[in-house]
């Protein structure tokens, strides 16, 4: 998985897959190519699919994992590469692909390596890779995390259970699913769900609280625990579905603090993602008439500006030369203390004319604490994408300047001037479901570690 996803930013089919289907939903939303539908001879301009959730379009079945039969075997009609039109009967398709099928016949050959079409265990390397590259675009995240719906009845070997437990508040820790705990003990069926922040498993109707511990040591032959993967943010509401509007009330949230954004768990390994991101690897834009490789180039413009500033004395991490790569999804985080579950993190964006526009984002407890023991930093599972987490180091889409470079208002070079060091200063503010808030300014920054 880990060398799909490093193929999909740096093979060479021209370009690499991540400069047109651009993370985290697979595009860059942009016409990248023209395509002539086979009945008008029409050329429109097509921009390149989103490919999360791609197994759902897949019309061949592929099995096993050994060399791809390029004669997948055929399950429906419509597949991948459809392009809306119906078929006339025995009409031709482009679409019939699975994805292994798809990738295995376009891009085996641009592979990375020094290959001998004619020695069968160098076939069988390339193959191996488009396998990975493969399984990596059947695997975009679709904002669910795998674990999400796993159950566990709670076994008598307490090793095991707390294996499992272990495994499902690793998830929660990182913001990537709740936990909840449907409990038949002592002939008193309850549920609980898992409140990181307390560290305890509670129970809003009876009031009732479990340590990790005490709730597994209740795991006997007379009494059931299932432990449920849920999805974040909605553990309170599954274990407790009588009761939608359960809220905890107190203080309001202090020592708030704009925290670096950083990637979610599935995008922390990217590995090297340098590679094949020049000014001259990008898409070329359909209709663009000065410049065909602009969307790449300005991006690129924007993490330089980004460096130059941080020479200057702005550091938003991004200042190294090294940081001119594939920019990955990101999340928002932010840190304080009285921040409880259902909060929300509001950004304050300028518009223009002084309208304000909201980025209002629901916040879920991570593991991580300032410095690692200070506050708890709670973060996002909205991820911003390479060009918007650019656009808001820089000030925000709305600011002219960056609005010129992300939208193309205007074409001729040079770019827009731009400095982060004063436009990128953003009210936050973190809002607590009972109406407490609290917040502060600051400037948005980046870390490019988990
Ligand atoms: C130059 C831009 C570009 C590059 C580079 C590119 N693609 Fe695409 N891709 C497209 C476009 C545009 C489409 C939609 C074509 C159509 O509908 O006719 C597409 C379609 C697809 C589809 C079918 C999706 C569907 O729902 O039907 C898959 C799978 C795919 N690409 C995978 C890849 C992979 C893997 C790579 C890297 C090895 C890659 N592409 C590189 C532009 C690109």
């Amino acid at each position: 998985m880990k060398r799909g996803l490093k193929l999909y930013h740096s093979m060479d089919f021209s370009l690499s897959c991540a400069q047109c289907h651009v993370l985290p939903e697979g595009s860059g939303n942009r016409g990248t190519q023209t395509y002539s539908q086979v009945n008008t001879q029409v050329a429109h301009p097509v921009e390149p699919a989103a490919l999360r959730h791609i197994f759902d379009r897949e019309s061949g079945l592929q099995i096993g994992s050994g060399t791809v039969d390029l004669l997948p075997i055929k399950v429906k009609d419509v597949g991948l590469f459809h392009d809306g039109f119906l078929l006339a009967p025995g009409g031709v398709s482009r679409s019939d692909f699975s994805t292994a099928h798809f990738i295995q016949l376009r891009f085996r050959g641009s592979m990375p390596g020094v290959y001998d079409v004619n020695d069968p265990d160098h076939l069988d390397a390339q193959e191996r890779q488009t396998l990975d590259l493969t399984s990596f675009v059947r695997a975009l995240d679709t904002g669910s995390a795998p674990i999400i719906g796993w159950a566990f009845t709670c076994v008598t070997s307490s090793n095991t259970n707390q294996r499992v437990m272990d495994l499902l508040r690793g998830q929660v820790e990182e913001a990537n699913a709740g936990l909840v705990a449907h409990t038949d003990i002592g002939g008193v069926e309850r549920s609980f769900w898992y409140d990181l922040d307390q560290d305890l498993f509670r129970d809003d109707s009876s009031l009732q609280t479990y340590t990790q511990a005490a709730l597994l040591a209740q795991a006997t032959a007379a009494n059931v625990i299932v432990l449920q993967a849920v999805p974040v943010g909605s553990a309170r509401r599954i274990a407790d579905y009588g009761n939608l509007d359960a809220t905890d009330s107190g203080a309001a949230p202090s020592n708030v603090t704009l925290q670096a954004m950083t990637f979610p768990t599935h995008w922390a390994d990217g590995g090297d993602l340098q590679s094949r991101w020049d000014p001259n690897s990008g898409p070329q834009l359909f209709g663009n008439p000065t410049d065909a490789r602009e969307s790449h180039k300005r991006m690129i413009y924007m993490q330089e500006q980004l460096i130059a500033a941080a020479a200057a004395g702005f550091d938003v991490g991004i200042n190294q030369a090294t940081h001119i790569k594939h920019e990955l999804p990101r999340r928002f985080r932010v840190a304080g203390d009285d921040i409880r579950p259902g909060a929300e993190l509001e950004i304050q964006l300028l518009g223009r004319n002084g309208v304000v526009v909201p980025l209002r984002m629901p916040i879920f407890p991570t593991k991580f604490q300032v410095g690692g023991s200070g506050a708890r930093i709670w973060e996002t599972t909205v991820a911003a994408d390479a060009e918007m987490t650019l656009g808001l180091l820089h000030g925000g889409l709305f600011l002219p300047n960056v609005w010129d470079l992300i939208k193309f208002t205007s074409l001729t070079q040079p770019y827009p001037a731009l400095d982060p060091a004063t436009d990128n200063n953003y009210t936050f503010v973190v809002h607590n479901t009972d109406g407490t808030s609290a917040g502060g300014s600051a400037p948005l920054t980046v870390t490019h570690v988990r």
